[in-house]
């Protein structure tokens, strides 16, 4: 169930936009009217998405870029401000997570999903901001609870969103004299995604188990997320920056904690290189 709120011939940009979380946002935003960019590493998740999106009968443009390629985020934008003009709402949720001990884990392995989640973030952010609308742009990173909850086995996912948190606040003090606003989603167990399966609930069992923790007694939807990104992106949220905002289902960050631990605790040495 999507919340109406006109964005027309807006433009939002969705790094990471092409699967799980980030396309539910890109979808939530083409109903509602606007012009979407998406974009993302692989070639052929960007072509089925911009299937997808263009089903809604709005404009989108798809560009293929790996958000640990400064150059390449920056033509990303040339692309798409050259199609659909300035950005209004800029969503950063590029990703790349595994279970794994930080005794366990190789320095690349450590510094892949620092380079994907935050060096990335910073990136998109920094090649972005030529072409915000100032004032009015919404950014939104989305980032994950294990930023703010310390979780074993994710070391390094931890530091990077930990960082991206960090980013939202400090770039919040120093574009908001512009009227951009920056905010940070930190989405719970959300079902059906890469993330969900990959770090929480591999078994029937192992899900029965994680949706007993949350205290809301269900896993998050695509839509769950998605309404709160349009909301912050909205005149509705107009007075909100530099906030970190769960949507977890109750918890207070806690709600994914003790079925990711309990994967990677079963998931043992058999995930390590
Ligand atoms: C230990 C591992 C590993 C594992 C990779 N590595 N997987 N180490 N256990 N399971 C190590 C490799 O050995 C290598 O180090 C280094 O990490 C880089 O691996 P590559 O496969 O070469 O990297 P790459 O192809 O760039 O892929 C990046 C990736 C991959 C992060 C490893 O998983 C990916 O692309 N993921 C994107 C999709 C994704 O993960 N989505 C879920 C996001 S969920 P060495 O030393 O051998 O060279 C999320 C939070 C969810 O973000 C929160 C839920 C609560
Ligand atoms: P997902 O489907 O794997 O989404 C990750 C997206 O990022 C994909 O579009 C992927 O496409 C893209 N991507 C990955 N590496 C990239 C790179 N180097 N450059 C450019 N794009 C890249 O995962 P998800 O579970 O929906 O997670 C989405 C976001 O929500 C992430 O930020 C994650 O940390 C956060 N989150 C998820 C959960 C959850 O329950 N799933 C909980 C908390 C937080 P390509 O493979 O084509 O590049």
């Amino acid at each position: 169930m999507q919340i109406g709120i006109d964005f027309t011939d807006r433009h939002v940009v969705v790094f990471g936009g092409t699967t799980g979380i980030n396309f539910g946002i890109a979808d939530a935003f083409a109903r509602q009217g606007a012009r979407v960019t998406v974009a993302s590493r692989k070639r052929e998740n960007v072509d089925a998405a911009v299937a997808a999106l263009g089903a809604h009968g709005g404009q989108v443009c798809g560009v293929v870029a790996d958000v640990r390629d400064f150059d390449a985020v920056g033509a990303a934008f040339a692309t798409a401000v050259e199609k659909f003009g300035p950005i209004d709402v800029l969503i950063s949720g590029a990703a790349g997570n595994f279970l794994c001990e930080a005794k366990d884990m190789s320095s690349n392995g450590f510094k892949v999903v620092v380079d994907i989640d935050l060096v990335g973030t910073f990136h998109v952010l920094r090649q972005a901001h030529a072409h915000l609308r100032k004032p009015g742009a919404s950014v939104i990173n989305i980032t994950a609870p294990q930023s703010f909850v310390p979780m074993r086995y994710q070391a390094h996912a931890s530091a990077a969103k930990a960082g991206v948190d960090q980013l939202t606040r400090v770039l919040a003090l120093e574009w908001g004299v512009d009227g951009i606003r920056l905010n940070a989603i930190s989405p719970g167990p959300i079902d059906g995604t890469e993330g969900f399966r990959k770090l929480m609930a591999p078994t029937p069992q192992d899900r029965e188990f994680a949706r007993d923790q949350v205290p809301l007694q269900r896993f998050g939807t695509l839509d769950d997320v998605a309404n709160l990104a349009l909301f912050l992106a909205s005149p509705y949220g107009a007075y909100i920056s530099g906030a970190l905002i769960p949507c977890d289902g109750g918890g207070a960050f806690e709600s994914v904690k003790p079925a990711l631990e309990a994967a990677g605790r079963a998931q043992g040495s058999s995930n390590t290189r």
